[in-house]
């Protein structure tokens, strides 16, 4: 088995647990605070992707949401010791958690594998409205078999932009301000509640941009694969060149890229 396939099967086998759960009851706790949330389907939903992904390449190392939360190891230590690691799986078992929690379609999972720091597998699955959405580095980016690219717009005045609310109060507090900025300049915003789901969708042409400040590599690694395979471009609010220790994500069709930089911080 490829490694695209793997992680295809594993974010289609997560998505069709996560929506059997949908409409049964589960527990929620919360993590940080009252603003971070996380469920045994995220759980449940992270071990059989890790169990499944191990088990078809064992040597492999995995970095998942969920239990990186519960190692307690610094994440920027784990993703700057991933630059030497010849095949890291990133994965989020449920982009879109609060969605999950309140009967809201539209959360995600989210598989990428970096070897040593480069991306070169992404997959993002919607299971709600099966759409999977995948990209291999240098081979194009597609939607349920079929290639996909970036939307033409060059003006943010023509372009639909999406951002999401981070738990972390300085980081919602530099999205409230982008957002003040970017409302006097683009078309309009939607916040779909999931970073994964935004970059597919900035892939697939049905977004022109997507930021959002304070995520981690989990929610945004198989995406920006994604938007960058689909010909778009991907940096932080500063425009700097993505790596896997960005948080501040900004992703576009790249014509509009420079204004919308210019809009953020
Ligand atoms: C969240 C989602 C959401 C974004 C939050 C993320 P989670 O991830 O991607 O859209 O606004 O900042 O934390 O916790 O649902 O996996
Ligand atoms: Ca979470
Ligand atoms: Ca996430
Ligand atoms: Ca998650």
């Amino acid at each position: 088995m490829t490694y695209l396939e793997t992680a295809q099967m594993m974010a289609r086998t997560a998505g069709s647990l996560i929506k059997q759960r949908m409409d049964s009851g589960f527990a929620t706790e919360e993590k940080s605070s009252s603003f971070d949330v996380v469920t045994e389907v995220d759980k449940a939903s992270e071990e059989l992707i890790r169990k499944g992904i191990l088990l078809q390449h064992p040597d492999h190392r995995f970095l998942g949401e969920e239990e990186s939360f519960v190692s307690g190891k610094p994440l920027q230590e784990v993703l700057l010791e991933a630059q030497n690691e010849p095949f890291l799986w990133v994965v989020d078992p449920i982009d879109g958690t609060s969605n999950f929690v309140q009967g809201i379609p539209g959360f995600t999972v989210s598989i990428a594998l970096a070897c040593r720091g480069e991306l070169t597998v992404g997959v993002v699955y919607d299971p709600v409205l099966d759409e999977m959405f995948w990209a291999e580095k240098g081979q194009g980016a597609y939607l349920n078999g079929k290639p996909i690219q970036v939307a033409s717009a060059d003006q943010l005045g023509r372009s639909v932009i999406a951002t999401g609310f981070p738990s972390n109060m300085q980081a919602r507090g530099a999205v409230y301000n982008g957002l003040g900025r970017l409302l006097e300049q683009c078309r309009t915003i939607r916040s779909l509640g999931s970073a994964a789901r935004h970059l597919a969708y900035v892939g697939a042409g049905r977004l022109h941009g997507f930021w959002e400040n304070g995520l981690n590599a989990w929610d945004v690694a198989a995406g920006a694969l994604i938007v960058q395979e689909a010909g778009g471009t991907v940096t932080d609010t500063r425009g700097e060149a993505y790596s896997l220790l960005t948080r501040d994500i900004t992703a576009s069709n790249g014509r509009i890229h420079e204004a919308f930089v210019s809009c953020l911080e």
